[in-house]
């Protein structure tokens, strides 16, 4: 059986920070989002995993190398444009074969694994499972309407209106059924060939699609918001651990992770939180529910659930919290309340400031 982990499109929902970077790769307790996703493949069994990789191939690249590194053997596969999730099947035909195949939302994040509905898929052989899960939103997803024996009857893309609360979650089970389905369908509304679409196809074919609920967190991380949750519930079962150099001033409370050469100076951190390699926190005050990545610097400023990404600097910032922060991004505080702001800002930045 082998994966097909989906990397590519725009994840415009996350400008700017998706300008110069893939979404897939946005820190999650300092650690990828898509490096989860491969480690619940290979935890499943699965290392044989195909890449579908877009305009930011070269960073997806450089980040998961030939997957040696998970225990899996990755190759790329590159979708010249984002023409939908089963375009990408359709780009990955090739290399599927005629193999069973997990497609694997690389925005997507399961707690707890895929090991399970996998373990079913190999037995059962049943022919589409998906997973599925309750929303309150379900209009931002896929919606499926399911029998009480779990028989998926009909498949909708973000309708505006749901038939059901059931959203499907960004991890599908296929045989080479699939082919013919993403062979078959046209382009939506909003010009993509939608998987949705390809799976209702199999279903009007008379194949099997059954679905099972999902029992642990999941979340697709489309927005910030999304992120900052998700960190928030990844750090929540952080392991402590000091690594870098803690001074006699500062305080360190509940579980909290200090990565090798960090610096902490007359600092608080409240738990749960980490602090990346190589970063300095001086003066400061750091957490709940917050990630620092490597080689940033916090002084004399506050950081409350966040995430800041590499090399970033805040300096006399005051109290920052509910942000998302870009590499090597400075926020610098001005020294009395300013009749003007300075600001060079990416496109599509969003800031809030205090009039
Ligand atoms: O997260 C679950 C949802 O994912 C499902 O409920 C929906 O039915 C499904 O269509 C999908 O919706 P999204 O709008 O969230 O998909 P998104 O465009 O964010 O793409 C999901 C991942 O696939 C993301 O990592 C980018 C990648 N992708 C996307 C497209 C459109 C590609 O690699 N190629 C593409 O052409």
């Amino acid at each position: 059986m082998k994966a097909l982990v989906l990397a590519g499109g725009t994840g415009s929902r996350l400008w700017p920070i998706t300008h110069t970077a893939a979404k897939q790769l946005i820190p999650v307790a300092n650690k990828p989002v898509l490096f989860y996703g491969i480690e619940a493949l290979v935890m499943a069994g699965i290392t044989e995993i195909g890449v579908v990789v877009g305009d930011t191939a070269q960073e997806i690249q450089a980040a998961l190398g030939d997957g040696a590194r998970f225990g899996a053997r990755v190759t790329y596969l590159r979708q010249d444009r984002p023409l939908g999730l089963a375009h990408a099947v359709r780009v990955a035909r090739d290399w599927l074969g005629d193999e069973d195949f997990v497609m694997y939302l690389g925005d997507n994040f399961v707690v707890g694994g895929i090991a399970g509905v996998v373990q079913r898929f190999r037995t059962t052989r049943c022919g589409t499972r998906l997973l599925v899960t309750k929303v309150p939103d379900p209009s931002a997803f896929g919606v499926a309407e399911v029998t009480p024996e779990g028989r998926v009857v009909r498949l909708e893309e973000k309708p505006a209106r749901p038939r059901s609360d059931l959203a499907v979650v960004g991890v599908y089970l296929f045989t080479s059924a699939v082919h013919r389905a993403v062979a078959a369908i046209e382009p939506s509304a909003r010009g993509e060939l939608e998987i949705t679409d390809a799976i209702q196809w199999l279903i009007d074919s008379g194949h099997d699609v059954v679905a099972e609920t999902i029992d642990g967190y999941w979340k697709d991380t489309g927005d910030v918001a999304d992120m900052l949750e998700v960190n928030q519930r990844v750090l929540a079962d952080l392991e402590p651990a000091v690594r870098g150099a803690v001074d006699s001033a500062s305080v360190l409370l509940g579980p909290v992770r200090i990565e090798p050469g960090a610096e902490i100076v007359r600092s608080r951190i409240v738990g749960p939180a980490v602090i990346g390699a190589h970063t300095t926190v001086r003066d400061s005050r750091i957490g709940p529910a917050t990630s620092v990545a490597e080689g940033c610097a916090v002084i004399e400023s506050d950081v409350e659930f966040s995430i800041v990404l590499r090399d970033a600097r805040i300096t006399g910032a005051g109290r920052i919290e509910g942000s998302l922060i870009g590499r090597a991004v400075q926020v610098t505080g001005a020294a009395r309340t300013p009749q003007a702001h300075r600001l060079v800002l990416g496109d599509h930045s969003r800031i809030q400031l205090a009039s």
